[in-house]
């Protein structure tokens, strides 16, 4: 029992969702077709994450329990009403409108623990939000927690986050004088990577983040946080080091992309570059 604990754990199978095993796939087989009904659903279904956000908190219970569809497929558009938008696209749209109404970073939070949109908010332990100084003028963003980050409830706390504290350290910053935060807020599980689509459903949220905490320099963390801020794409290697113009909504910053310290732990050579970013982003901080 313990070994087989254990390769669970090696293999990333390290979050409880439920008492007994469920095989979703028989469950699904036999439902019958009727009740797999629209994104919107009838109001006592769990339904697939997009209605649960119209549904609200009262369903958070019924999640784990009885047959459902993949919290990670919307529905054939055929089965959903002609003017109702297909599922990921009305998550989209929810967490637009719910991020452009926060109007300071608390409220932001607040909206986002509330936010039910984005089915990992149900495997996470818990909103992991950011760390460090809202106030400061440097933000460095990652692409999504890890473990030690759901369970603390702080951004870039395990492993890369002490080799993250170290390469601030080497240009004199430390998480009072930097803003550390994800593309996406909770931990995907396993650690997987976030989908697209999880990324695009939180894609409003931590850019309203960058534009209410206001940094002079943005730090994307990784190839998909590039891809995800800036829209840079091809290959980390290739693209970081390079200075661009970023929209906070308010105004023109500077961001850059460069690698992400799990990748550096993984990969030390490259520690070389990731020291040249750096050295760069303490030259424009001193402009
Ligand atoms: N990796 C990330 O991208 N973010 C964290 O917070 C931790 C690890």
């Amino acid at each position: 029992m313990c070994a087989l604990l254990a390769f669970y754990v090696e293999a990333g199978v390290d979050a409880v969702l439920d008492e007994a095993p469920v095989d979703r796939l028989t469950a699904w087989a036999q439902e019958p077709t009727s009740s797999r009904v629209s994104a919107q659903g009838p109001p006592s279904s769990p339904g697939p994450p997009q209605a649960r956000a119209v549904l609200g908190r009262a369903n958070v219970a019924n999640v784990n329990s009885g047959p459902r569809p993949s919290p990670f497929t919307s529905p054939a558009r055929g089965e959903n009403d002609a003017d109702t938008p297909p599922a990921p696209d009305a998550a989209i749209m929810s967490a637009r409108q719910a991020a452009a109404s926060a109007a300071s970073l608390d409220l932001l939070r607040a909206i986002i623990e509330r936010f039910e949109g984005c089915a990992l908010r149900f495997t996470a332990k818990q909103l992991v939000f950011a760390d460090g100084n809202p106030r400061a003028r440097v933000m460095f963003v990652g692409e999504a927690p890890g473990r030690d980050e759901d369970i603390a409830g702080r951004a870039f706390v395990g492993r890369s986050g002490q080799l993250l504290d170290r390469m601030m350290a080497a240009i004199g910053l430390d998480r009072t004088a930097a803003y550390i935060a994800n593309v996406v807020p909770w931990r995907p599980p396993g650690n997987r990577t976030p989908t697209p689509q999880e990324t695009q459903i939180c894609l409003p949220f931590i850019k309203r983040q960058i534009e209410l905490a206001d940094p002079d320099i943005l730090v994307c963390l990784g190839g998909p946080s590039a891809a995800a801020l800036l829209g840079l794409t091809g290959g980390i290697r290739r693209l970081r080091g390079r200075w661009c113009a970023y929209h906070t909504g308010t105004r023109e910053i500077r961001a850059i992309a460069t690698f992400h310290p799990a990748y550096l732990l993984r990969t030390p050579l490259e520690k070389r570059f990731a020291w040249r970013d750096f050295q760069a982003i303490k030259t424009a901080l001193a402009q």
